[in-house]
């Protein structure tokens, strides 16, 4: 019977996990400032082990002491009812994630994914790649990902790309989260090798830093960023935190293009291509119907997003493309399960990877490092996008990730 007990209470305990994961998952989703997000979150976290203490007590010394008494039964099918609600909870979304795992193909649009890896956990500290701090521990983790980065070369299939276009190629780099734990010699290599792929444009996708002070990194790795048609930013939410309006001003000043709330048109090989900016829902406004003012259309609309949840809104103004990052891709990828935290309205669906949305593809960055230095069967990534007309091939080899992987 205490073996029972114990079980019953471990299973209410995962439901009470499993609910906190999902609620901050969507927690993190929102525009709310920030002091209830974090009041929220906080007391989420609290209820959850108080939660499953309450229940452990009442299955295991509650309960077996009102056994003899007139009301255990029905304590019995109350506490029973909680513990299934519970264990419905916890385990309920595990077969789905499962067959949504096994049954996943890439999208037909993304035509090859080529990766190596630019392993950088081999280099000496002493060059900078390493900061000081107590977060430095957690980088030398055993198993860490977090300082070999996987570039990767994904060629997307856009079959109404105009044929000028064809080859166009975007660097996308997102949440950079320069911090000091990882020092700023490791965002430095990750510039070289994006100015080694040649792009035409690069994208950065926001949550470039949590620290007011690594503001002066900027001019030494983002502006340094080389595209034959020019680098271009949104900020994200962990950007809001700190002086992100010189952040803005010192990116403008290195360079790079701030597309926050506001659009562009970029001549391509005698093609216009609109690049737009969405840093909803942390940064108002979005950009104002981008291109559908009477102006000429545009050969390719390419949205800038830090969060894929803005995918609708790219849908509904005719984006051809929409880069996005956000959610790490999940930065620790349970074995069989996949990533579990995600902070998206839509859970871990987006954690990472491309996205058929017709009439947009998504590409929805892992992320070049986060707040948290640990990574876990989910590396950092640098991307480059190459565009293409072909349609009908299939995809030829890689890692592209899994539903959220
Ligand atoms: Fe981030």
């Amino acid at each position: 019977m205490t073996a029972l007990l114990v079980i019953l209470a471990l299973l209410a305990a995962s439901g009470h996990v499993a609910m906190s994961v999902y609620l901050n998952n969507r927690l993190h989703a929102q525009g709310w400032p920030r002091g209830l997000t974090k009041v929220l979150s906080a007391a989420s976290h609290t209820l959850t082990p108080v939660g499953a203490v309450a229940v452990a007590w009442a299955c295991i010394v509650w309960l077996p002491g009102v056994a003899g008494a007139g009301s255990a039964s029905a304590a019995w099918w109350l506490l029973a009812a909680y513990v299934a609600v519970c264990g419905l909870v916890a385990l309920g979304p595990l077969p789905l994630s499962l067959w949504q795992r096994r049954a996943y193909r890439p999208p037909a649009a993304l035509l090859s994914n080529h990766s190596t890896l630019l392993d950088l956990s081999q280099e000496p500290e002493a060059g900078g790649l390493v900061g000081p701090g107590w977060r430095r521990w957690l980088v030398r983790l055993p198993g860490n990902e977090v300082l070999r980065v996987e570039i990767n070369e994904k060629r997307l299939a856009l079959p109404r790309l105009d044929p000028a276009l064809e080859g166009l190629s975007i660097v996308h780099l997102s949440d950079l989260h320069f911090t000091g734990a990882i020092g700023r010699r490791f965002f430095e290599r990750a510039v070289e090798r994006a100015n080694a792929m040649e792009p035409d444009f690069v994208a950065i996708t926001g949550d470039l830093l949590d620290k007011t002070a690594c503001i002066d990194w900027v001019p030494y790795t983002l502006g340094r960023l080389r595209a034959r048609h020019g680098a271009f930013f949104v900020l994200g939410n962990h950007d809001l935190r700190v002086d992100w309006r010189r952040l803005r001003e010192t990116l403008e000043d290195s360079g790079v293009v701030d597309l926050g709330g506001r659009s562009l048109v970029a001549q391509v090989n005698g093609r216009s291509v609109l690049l737009a900016g969405n840093e909803l829902p942390w940064f108002s406004p979005a950009p104002s119907a981008p291109g559908e003012e009477g102006d000429e259309p545009c050969a390719l609309r390419i949205l800038l997003s830090h969060s894929p949840d803005q995918i609708d809104w790219a849908r509904r103004h005719g984006f051809d493309l929409l880069l996005a990052g956000h959610n790490h891709g999940g930065q620790i990828c349970l074995p069989v399960v996949g990533p579990v935290f995600s902070p998206s309205r839509y859970g871990v669906r987006y954690a990472a990877g491309v996205f058929e949305r017709p009439p947009t593809l998504m590409h929805v960055s892992r992320g070049l490092s986060g707040k948290t230095p640990v990574r876990y069967g989910c590396p950092p990534e640098l991307t480059r996008l190459v565009l293409t007309r072909a349609i009908g091939q299939s995809f030829a080899s890689g890692v592209e990730s899994r539903p959220g992987g």
